[in-house]
């Protein structure tokens, strides 16, 4: 792991642009779980809840199911080495943007500045009958489904199974994963399109692609030019000690 550290620093290093996509691996040890795999969401509770159908058919049951744990979580998460990692790279003039899988805001709660989030945000609510917006922070638990003061039922602003991603999110991601010359793939099963498709993009133009997870995934071996096998937090700052380094 140590000489893919070095090798993974010096890419960085002679990159002229570096992008990141990240998925719900990188939070994990911010204490949000990932959806699949060992403690995985997907493990207790049917994926289904996350199909926007569900949601239309019976808001309640998938608030109280899915989506108040999931405040919970998010509410008392803070980034950790991982998230600074990024934002890290981000000061040092190195990475352009991070392009995310996860709606919980820590890589800009960590500085990261430019950040496309692929899947929607989970810091805002929307009203389904007038569209007015409320900051999940503000919003009032006391009635599930929360409503609006028009009576509507609020739902979080991410992307459900069974939505678009998006347009803007997919054509800038597809853009500039086109335009680095290397992603980092961190966190992510990649087995959810269109998200996964951004490395294969970024590999077809030329970027090299180097992947920060425990576990291999399907890019990995083929997509991915190497995998550094590891938490996201304790590779990251074995990359940022290794580029200080060579930055002498
Ligand atoms: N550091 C890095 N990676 C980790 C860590 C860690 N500490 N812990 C687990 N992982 C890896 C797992 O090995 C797995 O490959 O993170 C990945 C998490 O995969 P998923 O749970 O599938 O998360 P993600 O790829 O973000 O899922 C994509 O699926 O359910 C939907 O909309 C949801 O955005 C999500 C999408």
């Amino acid at each position: 792991m140590n000489e893919l550290i070095k090798k993974a620093a010096k890419d960085i290093a002679g990159a002229r642009s570096v992008v990141a996509l990240t998925g719900a691996g990188i939070s994990v040890d911010s204490g949000i779980p990932p959806f699949r795999g060992k403690g995985g969401v997907w493990e207790k509770i049917d994926p289904d809840y996350a199909d926007i159908d569900r949601f239309m058919r019976d808001p309640a049951d998938v608030w109280n199911v899915l989506i108040k744990d999931m405040k919970e979580l998010i509410d008392r998460a803070t980034p950790n080495d991982g998230h600074k990692g990024l934002a890290t790279l981000e000061e040092l003039g190195k990475l352009h943007t991070v392009i995310t899988q996860n709606v919980d805001g820590l890589h800009q709660m960590a500085g990261n500045k430019d950040v496309i989030e692929f899947h929607g945000s989970f810091a805002w609510q929307r009203c389904m009958a007038c569209e007015k917006k409320c900051k999940t922070s503000d919003i009032d638990l006391s009635e599930i489904p929360p409503r609006c003061e028009c009576g509507g039922i609020y739902r979080p602003e991410v992307i459900f199974f069974g939505e678009m991603i998006p347009h803007d999110a997919l054509f800038r991601s597809r853009e500039i994963a086109s335009q680095c010359d290397v992603m980092l793939v961190v966190g992510t099963s990649a087995i959810v399109h269109p998200a996964a498709i951004m490395p294969v993009v970024a590999k077809q133009s030329g970027a090299k692609i180097i992947e920060i997870n425990p576990e291999r995934t399907p890019l990995t071996g083929n997509t991915s030019d190497y995998l550094i096998m590891g938490k996201a937090g304790q590779v990251m700052n074995g990359i940022i000690d290794e580029l200080k380094r060579l930055n002498g």
